[in-house]
């Protein structure tokens, strides 16, 4: 059976680990992000999705890849996370945001759902974030909230299709986008993992394999899979 995976933002973090997973699994992987992943056999789609007609150039090279395949998994993990506030968010800053972070997934839907078989599914790496807010990340806790209405609108809208949709929503993973957005600082880590109940960040392969779980069992379509270790909330 021709299994692919088809995932954003496999350069590093959750989507490298994921790409790992599936690559054992026997997909064939397709990545796209700016720079390339490192991962023997995996093919790199070079795009930056903050360029508008970003999807233009490798168009082809998608329907290629899906072309022949029994089962599509496609993963919309690549993020892009600003510190900003609805105090002081511009309308071009938040703009970027809502284009990589869920602009482009819907691109990619629009490209590829005429061509997936029965038996795919339309993954979407959502956060602890697209159900609550905390202060200083307006952009991207909107653009998760929209993930999830993405995520739920697929399953609607592809009723009696065979494909199925969710989103994984991790807590704190130990990525550089975590360690960027808090500057690397110990005693920050040491805060977050303190509200952690298993008191420690999470493995980008646990993002993974629950992602895998996710492609494999359809019966989970429509779930907002809170991957997070037990936030203790105060
Ligand atoms: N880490 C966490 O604690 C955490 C928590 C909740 C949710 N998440 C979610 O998990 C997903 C993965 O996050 P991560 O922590 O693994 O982040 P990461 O290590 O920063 O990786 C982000 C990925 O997105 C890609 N990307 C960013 N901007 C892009 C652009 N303009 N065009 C194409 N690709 C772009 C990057 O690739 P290039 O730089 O090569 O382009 C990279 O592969 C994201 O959706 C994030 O919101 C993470």
């Amino acid at each position: 059976m021709s299994k692919v995976l088809i995932i954003t933002g496999g350069s590093k973090g959750i989507g490298r680990a994921t790409a790992q997973r599936f690559s054992e699994a026997y997909y064939r992987v397709v990545n796209l992000s700016r720079k390339p992943i490192d991962l023997a056999g995996a093919q790199q789609i070079p795009v930056d999705m903050l360029e508008q007609d970003w999807l233009a150039g490798c168009q082809s090279a998608l329907l290629d890849a899906v072309a022949d395949a029994e089962q599509v998994v496609l993963v919309h993990n690549a993020a892009r996370q600003d510190g900003d506030t609805v105090a002081d968010l511009e309308g071009d800053a938040f703009r970027d945001v809502l284009q990589i972070n869920l602009v482009a997934p819907q691109e990619l839907n629009r490209l590829l759902i005429p061509h997936l078989p029965e038996g795919s599914a339309i993954l979407y790496v959502g956060s602890t974030l697209a159900e609550k807010a905390v202060s200083g990340c307006a952009s991207y806790i909107a653009s998760k909230h929209g993930l999830v209405g993405l995520m739920r609108s697929t399953v609607q809208d592809l009723a009696g299709r065979g494909i199925h949709s969710a989103c994984v929503c991790p807590g704190f993973t130990d990525t550089e986008m975590l360690r960027g957005h808090i500057n690397n600082d110990p005693e920050v880590i040491a805060a977050i993992t303190a509200n952690v109940s298993h008191q420690r960040l999470i493995d980008p392969d646990e993002i993974a394999r629950c992602l895998q779980f996710c492609a494999e069992n359809p019966v989970i379509s429509g779930s907002v899979i809170h991957a997070n270790l037990g936030q203790i909330e105060r």
